[in-house]
């Protein structure tokens, strides 16, 4: 087991690039699975995630090819339609395959994903989605299996707006006999670039990054090339760093528009943030002002960007309330920041925030993903040395954390337990 010891106190200052956005690269590397021949995908972000979804392309019979930051992958001999337990059990997001096999193979076995440390994270919106283009779905001994002799185009409204629910159903209509509407859907960046991906490959989608998507079947798709966008979540994390640790940093390849409600509430809590010819400057305050986060889906402010703005408040002059509206148990990393000293009251599904109080450096051990970015930040800003255990988490999420960080000045290190 390795852990990620830091020492705090060091101001941030220099220049960090963003990687590929791996909530992009998961269903694009997914959406392979729709055309014969090779597909060629650049600035793929090296994560666990990414690994794991190419390992379960892997499995299905899919030849993948990975050179740096470029991604081959040719889905022309299939050989399975089954995603396993072992695969799935380590990301939720595997889920991802059920759609495109389904268009592509008529036929579909994918372990249902259980709960998760952060919710209980159902799929059944995906479920009825497809069942709604014709596909028969039925539970076998905690798989998910799914038929259909063709797929038809049909109108659905989502109760819920779901972003893989959205990305699933979009590869699974590509392919259709007919039109598919889906309404309610998921707006953000990831949904956009994916129908981008879809289209170059020949889907007919529009309304993508709108609620309502549309898309006319094709009888086949050929396979694309394309480039992943910048991951905005690690864009605004950096942003956080810089505003925690009072320090002054360019973060390169970062695309603003797709970061407005972050951008906003960084500027509300005192730090400096002006776009520049090639990424962003960021400028923390001497002083950070308190404001209230509420998440919501895209254009929201987004729940990945919960934990790592709670850092910030806790760092603030006063008293401020952040309402998770999306996960029901996403505040599993405050009994770590308040270990750290931070004054966080949980009332329901809001964290009530009395900043102003020194952070002190202590063991703690992330949770999950976004959680273990929120205890990195907070060992940033507080006096003494952080040593977060279970990094595994961050290492699913955050490519080369620690170098980054390191380029930037901070005092951050990896060690084996
Ligand atoms: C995606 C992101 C994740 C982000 C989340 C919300 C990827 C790979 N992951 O996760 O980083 O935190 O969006 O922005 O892109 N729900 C249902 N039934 C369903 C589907 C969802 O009730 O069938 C609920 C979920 O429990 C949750 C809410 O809808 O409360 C939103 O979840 P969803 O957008 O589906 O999250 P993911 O796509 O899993």
């Amino acid at each position: 087991m390795e852990k990620i010891i830091i020492e705090g106190g060091s101001r941030l200052e220099g220049t960090v690039s963003v990687s590929g956005a791996k909530n992009a690269a998961l269903p694009i590397l997914a959406s392979a699975l729709l055309a014969e021949g090779w597909n060629t995908y650049h600035n793929v972000p090296d994560l666990r995630d990414i690994r794991t979804i190419k390992r379960l392309l892997t499995e299905v019979g899919a030849e993948v090819e990975t050179e740096e930051d470029v991604v081959k992958i040719d889905t022309g001999a299939l050989k399975s339609h089954e995603a396993p337990y072992d695969l799935v059990k380590t990301m939720r997001a595997s889920i991802l395959v059920l759609g495109p096999m389904l268009a592509r193979l008529g036929r579909a076995r994918v372990s249902l994903p259980g709960g998760c440390a952060i919710g209980a994270r159902p799929v059944n919106l995906h479920l009825k989605g497809l069942q709604q283009l014709g596909a028969d779905i039925s539970l076998d001994h905690g798989y998910i299996e799914a038929q259909a002799r063709s797929l038809k185009g049909a109108d659905i409204y989502f109760d819920l707006v779901t972003v893989t629910g959205t990305e699933n159903l979009m590869m699974a209509a590509v392919l259709a006999d007919g039109v598919t509407t889906l309404s309610n859907a998921a707006r953000e960046p990831e949904i956009v670039a994916l129908a981008e991906t879809l289209n170059q490959m020949g889907a007919r989608i529009t309304g993508a990054g709108t609620p309502v998507i549309t898309i006319a079947g094709v009888d086949a798709l050929k396979p694309t090339s394309i480039t992943i966008i910048p991951d905005r979540i690690e864009a605004v994390t950096f942003m956080v760093a810089a505003g925690v640790t009072h320090g002054n940093i360019k973060i390169l390849g970062c695309e603003p528009d797709h970061v407005t409600a972050a951008i906003n509430k960084a500027r509300q809590a005192g730090i400096t943030v002006a776009a520049e010819t090639d990424g962003l400057r960021v400028v923390g305050g001497e002083t950070i002002s308190s404001v209230d986060v509420k998440t919501l889906p895209y254009p929201g402010f987004p729940t990945d960007l919960q934990a790592q703005f709670m850092v910030l408040m806790c760092l603030a002059t006063g008293l401020s309330v952040i309402s998770e509206t999306i996960f029901e148990n996403r505040f599993i990393h405050v009994s770590e920041l308040q270990r750290m000293g931070a004054d966080i009251k949980i009332s329901g599904n809001a964290a009530v925030i009395q900043g102003g109080k020194p952070l002190t450096g202590a063991p703690v051990m992330a949770t999950d993903l976004r959680a273990s970015a929120s205890l990195i930040l907070a060992g940033l800003a507080a006096e003494g040395t952080t040593e977060v255990s279970r990094v595994y988490h961050i290492d699913r999420g955050y490519e080369a954390i620690e170098r980054k960080l390191s380029q930037l000045g901070a005092h951050i290190r990896r060690v084996r337990e």
